[in-house]
């Protein structure tokens, strides 16, 4: 059943942030050989945004992971169930994510890319919410900084739901 929404992050204004970003993100990386990497399923449409805005020739790719957890908190047991297909060793390599939340996804599959030895690995998340992050994690590029509320749409789910909404919205639970 459909609970109450609330938007927080208007269509309009995720697109001039997404935009920005992917100027920045255009410049940072003249001349280099960029792989975009997205975390399935929540980062699919940052990803698809996103990767139109930027202006150099890029190499795409994903990857799934679950994390068990309860209430919608990652355990920070993190496992990845789809592997990427391209080869990283060498590439500048820029992981694409809907959200951080307590940090531990992002860690695990910065761990583990790492070893891979990519030339360069960075983060970029739409959202960041800082306050439950519980390991210490650099993210270079941030879309937005929210706070501690469960959000949905643009991509993001609750029990799979609202993820094709074309904004951000939070998700009343107490109904
Ligand atoms: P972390 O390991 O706690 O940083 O969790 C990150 C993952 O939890 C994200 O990739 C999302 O899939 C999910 N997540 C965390 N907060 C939210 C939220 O507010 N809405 C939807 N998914 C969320
Ligand atoms: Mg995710």
């Amino acid at each position: 059943m459909n609970k109450p929404l609330t938007i927080l992050l208007k269509e309009k204004e995720i697109q001039e942030r997404v935009r920005f970003l992917a100027t920045q993100i255009s410049n940072d990386y003249k001349n280099c050989e960029l792989i975009l990497i997205g975390v399935l399923t929540g980062a699919y449409m940052f990803m698809a945004d996103m990767s139109r805005g930027i202006t150099i020739s890029v190499n795409i790719d994903f990857l799934g992971v679950t994390s068990y957890g309860t209430n919608h908190k990652s355990s920070g047991i993190v496992r990845i169930i789809a592997d990427i297909n391209l080869e990283i060793t060498g590439k500048d390599v820029l992981l694409v994510e809907d959200i951080c939340d307590t940090g531990l996804t992002l860690n695990y599959l910065k761990k583990n890319l790492e070893l891979r030895k990519p030339n360069s690995l960075r983060i970029c998340t739409l959202l960041d919410k800082p306050s439950q992050r519980q390991i210490d994690i650099k993210t270079d590029y941030t879309g937005f900084i929210i706070p501690d509320q469960f959000v949905v749409g643009y991509g993001m789910d609750y029990a799979e739901q609202y993820r094709n909404l074309p904004y951000i919205a939070i998700l009343d639970s107490s109904s």
